[in-house]
């Protein structure tokens, strides 16, 4: 797909974040955009916006990707309203800080439910649409991984569990799709560290300390959604098929695949790196508002 301009991309989750970010960049580029989400108000505002940078089309829909029949419901409606269907995004996501003995089973279904089977059910609704779309327009899969699809990151087992997860149904997907000769394109995505919401509309172990989680997360993420968004579709229109999205991404990448498990403690000293610096900002915040 060599631009988006009159193609018809879908985005899930996009009410907030990358998947936002997505939505605003693909509008700005003259796409007809399908959006969905579970969040019904900032849905509403992300078509709002897309609506104000020019975007032809844009319909959104609440969807739960979760909860396969609204999903299929969800493709078959924008293929018959559309006529056609050129990019999917499988984008909506969630997190979850636990360890393994403490996670509840029912926040580990929850998350599988939302990043594993979200984009199982968002490919599997949407390809037909898309086999109609390649030949004469392009298709293109795009399913959202993480760094932590890449390395198993401690305390979110059951996320990078769902982040491996999505990995190998895309790489299959991919190899699939093109020993079949057709044109559908995948991409698997490698966001680092974003500054988004992820980790403050997420779940967490009882007795988490989530604001400390959250300043954490904020303290390594270094690239924003707007950046993230940008480099996904551009990867999309060169049509690669895997994509590291930041700087830690890259590092996380490469450092894995070089050093095996001898790169484990270079992680484990960034995150207590994070967390001192998170600490020490704690205890200024707190004689500040002593003093
Ligand atoms: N932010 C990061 O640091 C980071 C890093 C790596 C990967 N990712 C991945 O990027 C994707 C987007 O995350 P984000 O950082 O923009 O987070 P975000 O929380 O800002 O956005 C996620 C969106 O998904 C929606 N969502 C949640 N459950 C849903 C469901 N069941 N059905 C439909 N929508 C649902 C949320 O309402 C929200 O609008 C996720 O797949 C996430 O795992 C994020």
């Amino acid at each position: 797909m060599r631009d988006y301009a009159g193609r018809v991309c879908t985005v899930t989750g996009a009410a907030s974040g990358i998947g936002r970010a997505l939505a605003l960049a693909l509008a700005g580029q003259g796409a007809l955009l399908a959006l969905s989400d579970v969040d019904a108000e900032g849905l509403d505002e992300t078509a709002e916006q897309a609506r104000q940078l020019g975007a032809k089309e844009v319909y959104a829909d609440v969807v739960d990707v979760a909860r396969r029949a609204m999903v299929q419901g969800w493709a078959d409606t924008t293929a018959e309203r559309f006529g056609q269907v050129n990019l999917v995004v499988n984008n909506a996501g969630v997190a979850l800080t636990a360890s393994v003995d403490e996670m509840e089973w029912a926040d580990f279904e929850w998350i599988m439910g939302v990043n594993f089977w979200g984009v199982v059910h968002g490919t599997k609704s949407f390809l037909p649409h898309l086999r109609r779309a390649a030949p004469e327009r392009g298709a293109h899969v795009v399913n959202v991984s993480s760094s932590f699809g890449l390395f198993g990151m401690p305390m979110r087992s059951a996320y990078s569990a769902t982040k491996y997860a999505v990995r190998g149904f895309s790489e299959s997907l991919r190899n699939e799709l093109r020993r079949e000769g057709t044109e559908i394109g995948v991409t698997t995505a490698y966001p680092g560290g974003i500054k988004t919401a992820i980790v403050r509309n997420s779940r967490a172990a009882e007795g988490t300390d989530r604001a400390e989680v959250a300043a954490i997360h904020d303290s390594l993420s270094k690239t924003s959604a707007q950046d993230a968004a940008r480099v996904i579709l551009t990867s999309v229109r060169k049509g690669r098929s895997r994509v590291c999205v930041g700087l830690d991404a890259k590092v996380m990448d490469l450092g894995t695949r070089l050093l095996g498990s001898a790169f484990e403690p270079v992680v484990h000293a960034s995150i207590e790196r994070a967390t001192a610096k998170v600490a020490r900002q704690a205890a200024k915040d707190t004689a500040g508002t002593l003093s």
